[in-house]
């Protein structure tokens, strides 16, 4: 069922915790695909009732970023609820969510200066806040989130602990084409010859892994033969960022060890995918 304001939203909510009912929550931006499906498939399976939210947030854009040509298809994207058994799609307007006069924000420190945070200034500030509104009125039990965008679910789930938030924050794993590619909405701009190069984002991934299994513990070494292979393709425009991480304060390693994030950011064309792995 498709439902545009918040305050319908809040009262179908009200009655669902009346009687019991646990909700699962996927927020997403829409256009959806098999990373959204999956993260939908985790929430029906752990609650009675899933809610997906379809919403372009605007203030989690940059200036020059893509706002305005993000790939919207609200009717494939019903259909795909259906099809899945989404019990609620809430799809508020900008307007609805922003209306004249807002200027309340929620900010994470720290974690988000790192990263993707370093190169989109107030991007997970609009993050937090878009999902902090939307967990007050959704009140989920349980929301998901991609690894996908693996430093996104840390900067949520430190927001719910540092804030004593209500809500379980589930990461699920990143689903990923029959050759590598991190599915994304914004896989949807690459031209074909773009989309060979941004196959070398989980070649350099899955190099840079075997590197570490085969005993290569200086993250310097495998983060050059990882730039290496990225920067050999034509349509790789800027590599903003490929680090060694700790998975959990998303600090760069000296020393390479199991369970370290591999991440990485790369402009191909003019689409900025990311995309990570853990070692
Ligand atoms: N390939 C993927 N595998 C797993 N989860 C994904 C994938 N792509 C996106 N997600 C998750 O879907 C949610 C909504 O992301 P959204 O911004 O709408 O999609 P995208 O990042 O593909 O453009 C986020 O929690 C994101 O991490
Ligand atoms: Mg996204």
């Amino acid at each position: 069922m498709l439902v545009k304001t918040i305050k319908d939203m809040k009262s179908i909510v009200k009655k669902l915790k009346e009687k019991g009912k646990s909700i699962g929550f996927v927020p997403t931006m829409g256009y959806l695909h098999e990373g959204h499906i999956s993260l939908i498939r985790c929430s029906k399976k752990d609650n009675d009732v899933t809610v997906v939210s379809i919403f372009v947030n605007p203030i989690q854009f940059g200036e020059n970023e893509d706002l305005d040509r993000y790939p919207r298809d609200i009717e494939r994207d019903l259909q795909i609820c259906r099809d899945e058994g989404v019990d609620f799609v809430f799809y508020p307007s900008a307007d609805e969510m922003y209306p004249d006069g807002f200027s309340t924000y929620v900010e994470v420190e720290g974690l988000t200066n790192r990263l993707c945070g370093a190169f989109r200034p107030g991007h997970f500030k609009g993050v937090t806040t878009v999902v902090n509104k939307l967990f007050n009125i959704l009140q989920p039990d349980r929301a998901y989130f991609g690894e996908k965008d693996y430093q996104q679910l840390k900067v949520i789930q430190k927001m719910v602990k540092d804030l004593n938030m209500n809500v379980e924050v589930i990461g699920c794993p990143v689903v990923r084409e029959k050759d590598g590619l991190a599915l994304s909405s914004r896989n949807k701009y690459l031209s074909e010859k773009e989309r060979e190069s941004a196959l070398s984002i989980s070649r350099a991934l899955f190099e840079g892994k075997k590197m570490f299994e085969k005993g290569e513990k200086d993250p310097q070494k495998i983060i050059s033969k990882m730039k290496k292979i990225i920067s050999s393709y034509p349509e790789v425009k800027n590599v903003q960022y490929i680090e060694i991480v700790d998975p959990e304060t998303l600090e760069p390693k000296k020393k390479v060890e199991k369970g370290d994030l591999i991440a990485v950011a790369v402009f191909v064309g003019n689409t900025r995918l990311i995309d990570n792995i853990k070692i």
